[in-house]
């Protein structure tokens, strides 16, 4: 045995639905291709599946009802207080469909990571499969990223592209994205862990030198 074993990353993980999400990292850390363990799981809605998901996994869980607070301010302070009773490393938003303060954002900046089903800054928002197709793309795909205060525009860390193939629909389209987001989200996880990128001046930069905010490109 070495006598110094890096510990693991501490993830804790925001979700509001399936958490198909969460099932992928949770299956990383546990077949150790991350080196990190999810301490945490919050869903602002008590029927999460994802929860589930969780409990079955032994993963403690919370929920924190949004609609039992006046306003967002104030169901921001309870979950800034939830996270900092878990001490994560990250705190990875999957799925979690929660609009969050400046302040928070501010709070957590650096450790706050989101996954976005498009290729931003292509497609903020929602519905963007939908509108992929309307748009006639030929390429779609998913990006995992820092989230900073403006809602789905921080620094990109790994984008998953795909083909939009001639027959696709808004359902088939969105479950291979899924499919994608399943091997981009822990891969990402990996390089942050790892320390091969960060967030510095805004910026998501690379050890490797590359010019910041160049993601890694993953294409399936
Ligand atoms: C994913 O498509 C993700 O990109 C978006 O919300 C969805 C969550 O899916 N932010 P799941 O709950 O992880 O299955």
């Amino acid at each position: 045995m070495t006598d110094h074993v890096q510990q693991k990353a501490r993830l804790c993980v925001l979700i509001s639905g399936s958490g198909s999400n969460l099932q992928a990292i949770m299956d990383a850390c546990h077949g150790h291709m991350l080196h990190a363990e999810v301490v945490q799981v919050i869903s602002n809605r008590a029927d999460a599946y994802g929860l589930t998901r969780a409990q079955q996994a032994q993963i403690p869980t919370e929920v924190l009802n949004h609609k039992t607070f006046a306003d967002r301010p104030g169901f921001d302070a309870a979950l800034a207080d939830l996270i900092d009773r878990c001490q994560p490393d990250f705190i990875v938003l999957a799925g979690f469909m929660r609009i969050l303060t400046p302040g928070f954002v501010e709070r957590f900046l650096g450790k706050l990571i989101n996954i976005h089903p498009s290729l931003l800054p292509k497609y903020p928002g929602l519905d963007t499969h939908a509108r992929a197709l309307a748009a006639g793309d030929r390429e779609h795909g998913a990006t995992v990223h820092f989230v900073t205060p403006t809602v789905d525009a921080g620094p990109p860390i790994v984008q998953g592209i795909l083909n939009v193939l001639p027959d696709d629909s808004v359902d088939s389209l969105k479950a291979r994205i899924h499919q994608l987001e399943h091997v981009i989200y822990p891969y990402a996880l990996d390089r942050l862990i790892k320390g091969n990128v960060r967030y510095r001046h805004q910026q998501a930069q690379w050890a490797d030198g590359r010019a910041d905010n160049t993601p890694d490109i993953i294409r399936l």
